[in-house]
């Protein structure tokens, strides 16, 4: 079977990885990266890290519009669908490389599977909820993190082609953790294990209306430990247009901004934290499968199971809800229920391919 995958931006080089790694040993991979992600440490520390194949498709679309940035890789994803001729497309999350990936595809009949499928927040606001819904239903394989997930579909008539694998993101977790564990980032940063929070942040919700950023900013210098946040490069830039770079960063202050890190760096920061911050959807769970604390930065999140455990608490954007969660929660103890799968979702990904009808 030939199977064309679309990746683009951080979260879906880690997804694909632990996919690729198995789909390789059956089947044949084409990769295509769309550069919707391009600084080095945002994508190119990614391919090196985790070994992932070097794209055979470079599409180097980069930062636009929703409109422009879809459009262009719709355009281009569509020659490389006509000179491959797969048997699947496959495509991952909720990004608007998942979203270009699935229409050029669909338009041309090509059968497309997604990576993380049945994900809602319920906030048309997100640009990944549109993203996720319109792929969810163009994809003849739906493959589901969670049972969540699966009733989530099921409740907009999608039941065929559903399959309940497990979350591909726990399968990287187990796979690096302990290359994660080899990492000097503590030391580096002069960090002790437990004695700082980790945070991260850039949802266009929080970052894009300055009020709003600059209350997350100063609830995390106001939290009485140091804060570390690796910085993404939305942040930054609203950071910097909106005058807030030099407020956060003078002598004294708690929080600390630093450049975004590569995977294991990232997983070993979050692992040692005790507590984390973060708009991420990847970063809530991989607090809960590494046993972190986590307080969410939005009004909602897709991953519930999360805060059912008593791992997650949703607290929004306010700078006293986020000190009254940072400081006044009590929290589990113990390991979260396992219920992201196995760690085995990328084999079941590779399974349900090799007994699915050719395209
Ligand atoms: C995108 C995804 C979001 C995902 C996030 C993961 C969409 C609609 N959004 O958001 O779902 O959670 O990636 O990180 O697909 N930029 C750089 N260098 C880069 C990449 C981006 O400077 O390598 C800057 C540009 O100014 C760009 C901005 O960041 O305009 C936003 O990038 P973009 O890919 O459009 O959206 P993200 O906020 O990264
Ligand atoms: N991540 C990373 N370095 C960072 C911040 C995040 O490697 O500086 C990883 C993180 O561990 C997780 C993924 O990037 O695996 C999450 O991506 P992001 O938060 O950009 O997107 P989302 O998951 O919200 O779509």
């Amino acid at each position: 079977m030939k199977v064309v995958s679309i990746v683009g931006a951080r979260p879906q080089f880690i997804k694909a990885a632990p996919v690729s790694r198995s789909l390789r040993q059956e089947h044949i991979e084409v990769f295509v990266n769309t550069g919707q992600h391009y600084d080095d440490d945002m994508s190119a520390i990614f391919f090196h890290e985790l070994d992932l194949p070097q794209p055979d498709y470079n599409l180097g679309i980069g930062s636009g519009s929703h409109g422009w940035q879809t459009g262009q890789m719709l355009v281009q994803i569509e020659e490389v669908l006509l000179i491959e001729q797969p048997d699947w497309v496959l495509v991952y999350g909720d990004t608007n490389s998942t979203l270009a990936g699935a229409l050029a595809a669909v338009k041309l009949h090509t059968p497309i599977a997604h990576v993380e499928a049945g994900l809602r927040s319920f906030n048309r606001e997100m640009p990944e909820e549109h993203n996720r819904v319109l792929t969810d239903h163009c994809s003849d394989l739906l493959f589901c993190p969670t049972e969540t997930a699966v009733n989530w579909l099921a409740q907009e008539g999608i039941t065929k082609g559903v399959h309940l694998v497990g979350d591909v993101m726990f399968d990287a977790v187990l796979y690096n953790i302990e290359l994660a564990r080899k990492r000097s980032i503590l030391a580096d940063l002069g960090l002790q294990p437990k004695g700082y929070v980790l945070a991260t942040l850039h949802r266009p919700y929080n970052t894009d209306v300055p009020q709003r950023l600059r209350n997350v900013l100063r609830a995390f210098a106001d939290i009485g430990e140091q804060v570390v946040l690796p910085v993404h490069p939305r942040t930054r830039k609203q950071m910097t247009k909106f005058g807030l770079d030099e407020a956060f960063t003078c002598q004294g202050s708690n929080l600390r901004l630093i450049e975004p890190v590569g995977y294991l760096d990232m997983l070993m920061l979050e692992h040692n934290s005790k507590l984390i911050l973060t708009d991420s959807g990847g970063v809530q769970k991989e607090a809960y499968f590494l046993a972190v604390p986590c307080v969410t930065l939005r009004p909602e999140t897709e991953w519930v199971e999360t805060v059912r455990a008593g791992w997650n608490l949703v607290v929004d954007a306010d700078r006293e809800s986020i000190l009254r969660a940072a400081n006044g929660h009590s929290w589990p103890t113990g390991a979260p229920e396992p219920v992201f799968g196995d760690g085995h979702a990328a084999e079941k990904i590779v399974h349900v391919f090799s007994i699915s009808k050719k395209g």
